[in-house]
């Protein structure tokens, strides 16, 4: 049994464990912004190649004490870096420290590069090359007090790059947030899913991904672990090979924007994704839709004002509230906006909220049940039901 950390978003834990514990992940941890878990090799491709709210996989290969720097250089020394890493190729290491005898992470970072390269040296007279942007192996050196743990990271570039995004939206919604977003809704794939601002159309293609059951990591091209000397790659297809990915699903999805250019960037993602066949992409003004079957599930990211410019925000979260309580009854909606005044416009009770970040910015996620006619009755007619 190897150890594991799987690094998250704040607040998308409990995703994140849910799904490593469905894919087999032994002893799970919820940790902060991070999940440990315990598995094999298989394991670690398995949760890279299926977790959707995964941004990285840390694969532990040493941990120890140490008192001094000659101790530290020497424990890292220790590692038999050329398992992994050949002698010609490149090598980066990120640190992170707490309460350490060093002053900076990047004193501990470059001590552990130097300790890894001079036993190369010792070994076979030469020693990899720094690569900061794309190395072969990437290191992470996690330093507590005098506790240290060294991790491979086996992802490569973060895994919310799932390959589908051939051109970018100017405020693009993080893949890793929508992917939650649609798992924290509890959607269950039997009712239509409309994305009514889609821009670059991340909440439909993951959403179409999930009820597909197509997995997170199908269009990805790379990952660290490719570059590893020891990389199994017999083993790799057989996990690969797990994915139970439907042909047909009997629900709709919708794709739509105000924009012509932004429906532009959705349609090219969606083709690059092969999901056209199930994602209806059309011009509309939100405020003037309606669902085509109801109850549906209906899923949007509006301007934030913060990257797109807006006239009035307020306005426009005002009419999207009039839009959704008018058209949308027996529907479920959700809304994500790093504007918490303009969201108060929306005007309808979320039935439940949750704080959530797209990339760095600080957002609030809401699901607004809607029904026609009176609330009191609604919540009445709910209660008798349950
Ligand atoms: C924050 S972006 C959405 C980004 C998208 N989630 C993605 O991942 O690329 C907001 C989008 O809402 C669209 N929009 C603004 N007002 C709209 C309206 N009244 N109806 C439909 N779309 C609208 C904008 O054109 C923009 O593409």
């Amino acid at each position: 049994m190897e150890y594991f950390i799987a690094k998250t978003f704040a607040g998308l834990e409990t995703e994140l464990f849910k799904e490593l514990h469905a894919l087999g992940a032994k002893n799970c941890e919820k940790l902060s912004r991070a999940v440990a878990f315990e598995g094999d090799l298989a394991m670690m491709y398995r949760a890279n190649y299926f977790c959707r709210t995964a941004l990285r996989v840390l694969w532990r290969r040493k941990q120890f004490t140490f008192n001094s720097n000659r101790q530290f250089y020497e424990q890292i020394f220790d590692f038999p870096a050329e398992e992994v890493l050949s002698p010609d190729g490149t090598l980066a290491v990120h640190a992170t420290i707490v309460d350490s005898i060093f002053n900076t992470p990047l004193y501990a970072s470059v001590l552990a590069k130097d300790a890894v390269c001079d036993r190369f040296r010792d070994k076979f007279g030469r020693r990899p090359s720094v690569d900061k942007d794309y190395p072969d192996v990437q290191f992470h050196l996690h330093v507590y007090k005098n506790e240290a743990q060294l991790f491979l990271d086996s992802s490569g570039e973060s895994l919310h790059k799932r390959g589908y995004k051939v051109r970018n939206h100017p405020a693009p919604l993080n893949e890793v947030t929508a992917a939650a977003m649609i798992l924290k809704s509890g959607w269950d794939g039997t009712c239509d899913f409309i994305d009514p601002m889609c821009g670059g159309a991340t909440l439909s293609i993951e959403a179409a991904m999930q009820a597909l059951n197509i997995p997170a990591g199908f269009y990805r091209r790379e990952y660290g672990f490719y570059q590893w000397k020891n990389f199994d790659r017999q083993l790799w297809k057989s996990v690969r090979d797990e994915a139970d990915i439907k042909d047909d699903v009997t629900i709709n999805f919708y794709a739509s924007d105000i924009d012509g250019r932004f429906l532009d960037i959705a349609r090219a993602n969606v083709q690059k994704a092969r999901l056209q066949d199930f994602i209806v992409t059309e011009r509309q003004d939100m405020r003037y839709s309606n669902p085509e079957n109801t109850p549906s599930v209906v899923m949007m990211n509006p301007p934030y004002g913060e990257r797109l410019s807006v006239d009035d925000i307020n306005i426009l979260y005002q009419e999207i509230g009039n839009a959704l309580k008018q058209r949308y009854a027996g529907c479920k909606a959700y809304i994500i906006s790093s504007d918490k005044e303009a969201l108060k416009r929306v005007g309808l009770k979320p039935s439940r909220k949750w704080p959530m970040l797209n990339g760095s910015l600080e957002c609030m996620f809401q699901e607004y049940e809607l029904f026609s006619g009176d609330r009191k009755q609604y919540v009445t007619q709910k209660k008798e039901q349950a």
